[in-house]
């Protein structure tokens, strides 16, 4: 059995918040967020919680896969911000959509969370127990970010993306992943209680950049393909400069490279399905076509996951 992605969804919040915005706000400006992290608007969930906006994300990958709540057999939910510490935003899901057969978590993997979810759902289809899973990933990041602080507030922006995953006898699905983590770096991205996101900006860039690359050749290496085989490779979008770097590094053209960053910011585990989501609506996604997903995140935590297209 492989595990084939059979129904993408997202859900952006309809407020938006432009680099001018915020620079009424702190002390910033329109051309040093756009040169510096290629961000110019992001978009705000205002009093929309994690749930509503998974809920719509889910609701619309359950579509295009064609399925009813019912056959889901498994939910697996990333967040950084659920609505409650009880119960999982999974279960709130569950109810919500009346997910009657699955069981039901949430992981903790912060920015990576889409990457090691996927793996994680996989690997209870390719065993046989489940044979749908429903992956979201709904991130409210306004509601942790500072927003006196210029550092972090320019960055972050709210939204969720959804997948469903199909246990299937066919080739393609799922060809590799690795993930990884380094907890000695947790300094550098972190959020106590009740509070807001604080961020070494250098550290984690630095990290990013040395991460991805390790991330995408172990998955290309265990799959046995090379980067010149990708049709497209969906990175985490934290930063326009780190995702240039990974461009750069493998002479990968823009037509080939998922971005949403300059729209979006970074939302997060949410923003390499909201990205997977707007590639297949767009029809770019043929079957056949191989797809490398890379992200990095708190933790720290890092991976990649390499698809073969298959619907
Ligand atoms: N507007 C104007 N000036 C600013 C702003 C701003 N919004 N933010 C910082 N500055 C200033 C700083 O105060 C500093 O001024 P100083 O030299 O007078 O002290 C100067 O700009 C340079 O600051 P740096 O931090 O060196 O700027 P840098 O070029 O590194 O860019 C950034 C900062 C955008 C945060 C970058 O380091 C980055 O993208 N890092 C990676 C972030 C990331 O990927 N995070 C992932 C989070 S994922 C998750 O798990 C939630």
């Amino acid at each position: 059995m492989n595990a084939h992605i059979t129904g993408t969804g997202r859900f952006i919040p309809p407020d938006i918040l432009t680099n001018q915005d915020l620079s009424r706000m702190v002390d910033t400006s329109d051309e040093w967020i756009a040169s510096r992290t290629g961000i110019r608007t992001r978009h705000i969930a205002r009093d929309m919680s994690a749930c509503d906006m998974g809920e719509a994300a889910a609701r619309a990958a359950l579509d295009t896969a064609g399925l009813s709540p019912a056959d889901i057999g498994l939910v697996v939910v990333s967040t950084t911000t659920p609505d409650r510490p009880l119960p999982s935003l999974a279960c709130d899901l569950q109810l919500r959509l009346g997910l009657e057969n699955a069981f039901c978590f949430d992981i903790g993997a912060a920015c990576s969370g889409f990457i090691y979810a996927l793996d994680i759902a996989a690997l209870y289809l390719r065993t046989g127990g489940v044979t749908h899973a429903l992956v979201v990933c709904a991130e409210k990041l306004s509601a942790i970010t500072d927003y006196t602080d210029r550092r972090t507030c320019v960055l972050f922006g709210d939204g969720a993306g959804a997948v469903v995953l199909s246990a299937a006898d066919k080739p393609g699905g799922l060809l590799a992943s690795y993930l990884a983590a380094r907890g000695d770096g947790g300094a550098a991205l972190h959020c106590a209680p009740g509070g807001c996101i604080q961020m070494e900006g250098q550290e984690v860039y630095k990290f990013a950049v040395r991460a991805m690359p390790e991330a995408i050749e172990k998955t290309l290496a265990k799959a046995g393909r090379n980067v010149t085989e990708l049709d497209f490779i969906i990175p985490h979008q934290a930063n326009i400069r780190i995702i240039q770097s990974v461009m750069h590094r493998y002479g990968l053209p823009p037509d080939k490279v998922a971005i949403t960053i300059d729209r979006y910011g970074n939302t997060s585990s949410a923003s390499i399905p909201i990205a997977l989501d707007e590639l297949a609506r767009e029809g770019r996604l043929r079957p056949g076509a191989l797809l490398l997903m890379t992200g990095f995140g708190a933790g720290l935590t890092y991976g990649a996951t390499l698809f073969e297209w298959s619907v």
